[in-house]
């Protein structure tokens, strides 16, 4: 049986930022056992399965709670039961709502990492979120040069050692969030854009492709979710 330790600092689902019409919510993936089984009973079939397929039961109730808040979420933003928003995947992976409540033009993204879901939400726009818990990265300087920019690659070479995980997980978090805006996850290739690193600096977007600028028709933001945790996101301009 699921273990959770009761964190009084982790509530079930807490405000993280809220800027014009974006909405970044946080939710704790460690719940009591009685909140699990009533998240359960929201998910679909497929949702079901997919949570069983986790071999760890930590991660099959982590699957689950992150789900099951996604409809509980959505269903508040939608006024209709959680249990009944239609969802959609899109050919890269994509979580989408289903026909039947396109007219609210509501957008939404979410990512995990650790014991928290961050979830994005807005209207009429794209949105990707990405939040990775604060670790040590051992290899990030040969990982910066297989995956990152040039450019960033370079510039993570010059920040100081103590700030290097920092400033690779600021930089994967902003790259994961435009590429999950955009719906093609990790099938884009990441070193193709170039977004700012410095950790405690602004998140911009500052080439795509061979064009650059401030002005590429995306909006991106750092943020904090919780102490040990990184987050960045990404919204179209219109
Ligand atoms: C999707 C991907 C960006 C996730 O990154 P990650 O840091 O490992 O995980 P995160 O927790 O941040 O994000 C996972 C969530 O992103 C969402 N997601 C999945 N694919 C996505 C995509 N293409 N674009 C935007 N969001 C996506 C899902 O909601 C997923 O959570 P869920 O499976 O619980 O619903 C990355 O794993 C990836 O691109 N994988 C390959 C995608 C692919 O081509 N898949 C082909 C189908 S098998």
């Amino acid at each position: 049986m699921h273990d959770p330790e009761h964190d009084p600092d982790w509530p079930d689902v807490f405000d993280i930022l809220e800027e014009r019409d974006v909405e970044v919510v946080g939710a704790g993936l460690d719940v009591p056992a009685p909140e699990l089984a009533a998240l359960h009973t929201l998910l679909s079939a497929a949702e079901r399965q997919i949570a069983d397929r986790y071999k760890s039961e930590r991660d099959r109730a982590h699957s689950i709670v992150a789900r099951g808040r996604l409809r509980q979420l959505l269903g508040t933003r939608l006024g209709v039961d959680p249990a009944g928003v239609a969802l959609e995947v899109s050919t890269h992976g994509k979580p989408a709502l289903g026909s039947a409540h396109h007219g609210a033009g509501l957008a939404f993204n979410l990512s995990h990492s650790g014991k928290l879901a961050a979830y994005a939400f807005t209207r009429r726009r794209a949105v990707g979120i990405d939040i990775e818990q604060l670790r040590d990265i051992p290899d990030a300087e040969r990982l910066a040069a297989r995956f990152f920019s040039q450019t960033e690659s370079d510039a993570l070479r010059a920040i100081d050692a103590g700030e290097r995980n920092r400033a690779f997980l600021a930089c994967w978090t902003r790259k994961e969030a435009f590429v999950k805006a955009i719906g093609e996850g990790l099938t884009h290739p990441l070193s193709s854009f170039d977004v700012t690193i410095a950790p405690d600096g602004p998140a911009r977007l500052t080439r795509i492709g061979t064009v650059a600028g401030d002005s590429l028709g995306w909006s991106m933001a750092s943020f904090r979710p919780r102490d040990g945790y990184i987050g960045a996101i990404v919204t179209s301009d219109d």
